[in-house]
């Protein structure tokens, strides 16, 4: 009696333990492989492989097998946190990886732990997210949409770049035949007097000094500005090859967008990140690296040729655009990880700014940053207005974009 009250007692803990083990497999299963991670996986790509050739960091294969889960959540957020707290692991990595430091990660725990197990299944999702394999027609199709959609661009840019030759051409051609009007009817009134009539000379006068002031007027607003400009840089660096071949993220180089006013060109460090150990282009071979290399033992910064600028009683901020509208770099900038070489697609324009902002809503119901526009709110609220728009929240006045 008293051994099987025991074994009872025994037996309801031991299925008591097997629930809850259940209950953890299942929460585990529900975390692990989604699209999420994979989609955090992209940040890793570019500096490691499961297996086979090595890139920057150590392949990750086995890595779950070969440290501890907790180990790995500390040093993929942060590992240089873990190199200086003398971690002795970390420390021997980071010697063995010639101190090259493996970027911070914005994570949580639960995110990481997915990534993981993302590793730990080869790099698949798991089966109830696995998306079936496209058939070849499909492929196929893909393709041509893709060669058609960058023909179109390119077709559009050119086009444009064309109308604006033509306009360029045509200007120049007015310029020309409107001096030349003038000269003749200045020489006229003075010298030969065929025209009897000095009204008619008085009349031409004044509309050519009218058609030449409006050109000349147009072409100094236009001073500045360089829309298609695409200068040759010292390195040839290739946004293509970056971010899209190599799928680096643009913050990545470009931290500052989210929080400060500029965007930021990287130092030469941050390209020694992966160039440390990437020595070779498969479009320029090693002479361009070198370069970067060189740049970096002599300590003097690349001197890169600015694209876009506006003049200097322009006011223009990338985190509010960025960071708070939520805005993609590729409405102001076009598809940048489709050039070589970047090109500015865009004006810079004053008209183009207003463009925008006229016809972008902003996030305005219960956003704590537009609460002073009370008159706006009771708009709002009343229905009177359907939409609050970029311009009618500061984007539209002088004194938010001029000093
Ligand atoms: C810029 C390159 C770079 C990126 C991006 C990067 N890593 Fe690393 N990673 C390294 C380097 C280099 C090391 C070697 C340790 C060191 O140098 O500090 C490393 C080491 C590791 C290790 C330890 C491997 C071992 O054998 O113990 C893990 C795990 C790891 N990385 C995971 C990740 C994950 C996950 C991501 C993406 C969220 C990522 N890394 C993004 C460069 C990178
Ligand atoms: C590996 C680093 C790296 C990545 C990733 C990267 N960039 Fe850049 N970017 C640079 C460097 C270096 C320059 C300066 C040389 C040049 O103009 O090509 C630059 C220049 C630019 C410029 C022109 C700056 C000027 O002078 O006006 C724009 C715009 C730009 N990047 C946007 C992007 C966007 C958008 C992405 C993501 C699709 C991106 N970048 C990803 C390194 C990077
Ligand atoms: C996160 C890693 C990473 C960073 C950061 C990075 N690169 Fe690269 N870069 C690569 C990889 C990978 C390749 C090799 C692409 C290939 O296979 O051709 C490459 C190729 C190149 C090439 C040769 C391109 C070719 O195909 O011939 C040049 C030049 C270059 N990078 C310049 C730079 C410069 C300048 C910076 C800093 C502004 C930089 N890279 C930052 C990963 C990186
Ligand atoms: C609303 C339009 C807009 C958006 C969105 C935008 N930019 Fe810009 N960007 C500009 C303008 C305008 C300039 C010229 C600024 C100046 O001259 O002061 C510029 C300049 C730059 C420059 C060169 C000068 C600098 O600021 O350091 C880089 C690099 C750049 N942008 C990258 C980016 C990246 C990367 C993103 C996305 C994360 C982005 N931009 C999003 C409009 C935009
Ligand atoms: C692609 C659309 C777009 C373009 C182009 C654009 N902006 Fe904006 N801008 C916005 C949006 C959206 C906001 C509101 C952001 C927010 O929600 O905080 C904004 C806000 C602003 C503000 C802040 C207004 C305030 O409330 O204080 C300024 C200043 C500004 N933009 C300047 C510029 C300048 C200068 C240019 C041109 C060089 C420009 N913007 C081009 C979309 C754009
Ligand atoms: C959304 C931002 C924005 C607002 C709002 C804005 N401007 Fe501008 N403004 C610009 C930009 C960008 C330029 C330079 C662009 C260029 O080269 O055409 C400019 C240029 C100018 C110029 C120089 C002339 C020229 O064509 O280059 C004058 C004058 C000017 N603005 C006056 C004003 C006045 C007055 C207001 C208010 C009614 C105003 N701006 C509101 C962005 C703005």
């Amino acid at each position: 009696m008293k051994q099987t009250l025991f074994t009872r007692a025994i037996l309801r803990r031991f299925a008591f333990a097997c629930t809850l083990l259940l209950f953890i497999a299942s929460f585990n299963a529900a975390l692990a492989q989604t699209p999420e991670a994979e989609a955090n996986y992209q940040q890793c790509k570019a500096c490691h492989n499961l297996e086979g050739a090595k890139l920057i960091g150590p392949n990750l294969a086995g890595v779950t097998e070969r440290r501890e889960q907790d180990w790995l959540i500390k040093f993929i957020r942060n590992s240089q946190e873990m190199v200086q707290s003398g971690d002795p692991i970390a420390v021997a990595l980071y010697a063995e990886y010639n101190n090259i430091p493996m970027p911070p990660h914005n994570l949580t725990d639960e995110q990481i732990i997915d990534i993981l197990a993302y590793i730990k299944n080869g790099l698949k999702v798991a089966p109830e997210f696995a998306k079936p394999e496209p058939s070849n027609e499909e492929l196929a199709a893909k393709m041509v949409l893709a060669a058609q959609i960058e023909a179109e661009q390119e077709a559009r840019l050119q086009r444009l770049q064309d109308l604006e030759r033509d306009a360029n051409r045509n200007t120049g051609t007015i310029f020309i035949i409107t001096l030349i009007i003038l000269i003749v009817v200045i020489f006229d009134l003075l010298v030969t007097k065929v025209i009897k009539a000095k009204f008619v000379h008085t009349a031409l006068i004044l509309i050519g000094v009218v058609v030449i002031a409006e050109i000349a007027y147009k072409e100094a607003a236009a001073i500045g500005r360089q829309q298609y400009y695409q200068p040759d840089q010292p390195i040839w660096f290739s946004h293509k090859v970056h971010a899209a071949q190599n799928e680096i993220d643009c913050k990545y180089c470009h931290t500052a967008a989210d929080y400060s006013k500029s965007a930021g060109i990287p130092s030469v460090n941050v390209c020694m990140n992966c160039h440390h150990q990437v020595k070779e282009g498969k479009i320029t071979g090693t002479v361009e690296i070198a370069k970067i290399q060189k740049a970096w033992e002599s300590g003097e910064p690349v001197q890169w040729v600015r694209i876009h600028n506006l003049p200097d009683h322009v006011y223009f901020n990338h985190s509010q655009h960025v960071n708070s509208g939520k805005l993609d770099c590729a409405e102001c900038h076009g598809q940048v990880e489709t050039m070589h070489e970047v090109m500015q697609v865009n004006d810079l324009s004053m008209g183009w700014c207003l463009q925008c902002h006229r016809k972008t809503e902003v996030q305005f119901a219960n956003n704590g940053f537009y609460e002073t526009y009370e008159k706006l709110h009771e708009q709002f609220k009343s229905g009177q207005i359907k939409k609050v728009t970029a311009d009618m929240v500061g984007g539209g006045d002088c004194m938010k974009c001029h000093y």
